[in-house]
């Protein structure tokens, strides 16, 4: 973002399209816990609401508190993620329920500090807790949000870094100063970026903010770097992982090494891919040669 930008940011105008056209998402409802936003947040990364949404809605019903989770083993988070993709989220979580039960009696902590303290917890994800179930002024970035704040404050259609520590403060400066009015604030822009202002086809004429917006006065230049390809899942180890994850989660038992190998025709990848998943901790080999998800090899 272009720090000399003189900005500001029409809070009345999106605050007014956010109550009316916002998602009705539980991990917003007033009464979701800390817990629960945290938990959303991890599976939102690189994951689509409504994939997320079923899972979300089982893991909570299962492990309301995080003292619930820490107690399961770290397998059953695993199995319960089921297909939402990138899997060590799972063990994060279950990593994060036991550091929370340890460190802070089982309650999510409310500082970013203490957020960014737990295992696995970035930047990203520190803020948002604290901005959506803490109700704090702090500035929340994700995609979305980078890209409403390129559009709208320095008129490019995207940035093409990293977000930085000065992207942060300069959000930060544009936040209403009342916390309550910050926190929504700040899930307003990500929903304008989410429902609106979207990457390839953005829907100006349904913006509430169009009219201020820079990147639009300008023409809406087509100045972004271009766009990354969707990564390739066929034939990689990624899928191959997730086939050797779902044989074993769909196993109320250990696995044996010849049920794994019916999973991909070439044993090296195979081999690759489970060695992989051994060495994330996601699968744990038992001495006698089968597999489990980890903490579950009694049963
Ligand atoms: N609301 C709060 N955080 C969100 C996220 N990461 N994705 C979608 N909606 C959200």
């Amino acid at each position: 973002m272009n720090s000399s930008a003189a900005a500001r940011l029409p809070v009345g105008a999106l605050l007014a399209w956010y109550d009316e056209k916002a998602r009705d998402l539980p991990w917003r409802a007033p009464d979701a816990s800390p817990w629960a936003v945290l938990v959303s947040e991890i599976m939102l990364q690189q994951t689509p609401v409504n994939r997320v949404l079923p899972v979300y809605e089982s893991w909570l019903a299962r492990w309301p508190a995080p003292a619930d989770l820490a107690a399961a083993p770290s397998g059953e988070a695993i199995r319960e993620w089921g297909r939402l993709g990138y899997p060590r989220r799972a063990l994060r979580l279950h990593e994060c329920a036991g550091v929370i039960v340890e460190r802070h009696g089982g309650e999510v902590p409310c500082t970013v500090e203490d957020l960014l303290a737990l295992p696995g917890i970035g930047t990203y994800t520190a803020h948002a807790v604290a901005a959506f179930a803490y109700r704090q002024r702090v500035p929340v970035i994700d995609t979305n949000v980078r890209r409403v704040l390129a559009r709208f404050l320095d008129g490019v259609a995207d940035s093409a870094r990293n977000v930085s520590g000065s992207d942060l403060a300069r959000l930060e400066s544009l936040l209403p100063r009342q916390p309550e009015r910050a926190a929504r604030a700040s899930v307003s822009v990500m929903e304008l970026g989410a429902l609106i202002c979207v990457a390839r086809t953005p829907r100006c004429a349904d913006c509430p903010v169009a009219a201020d917006c820079r990147w639009r006065s300008a023409g809406c230049p087509d100045n972004a770097a271009p766009a990354r390809r969707p990564q390739a899942f066929a034939g990689t180890d990624r899928q191959v992982r997730g086939l050797l994850m779902a044989v074993l989660r769909e196993s109320a038992a250990p696995v044996p090494a010849e049920r794994l190998d019916t999973v991909w025709p070439k044993p090296a990848q195979r081999a690759r891919a489970l060695d992989g998943l051994v060495a994330d901790g996601l699968v744990d080999p038992l001495p006698d040669g089968r597999f489990a998800l980890p903490g579950m090899a009694a049963k």
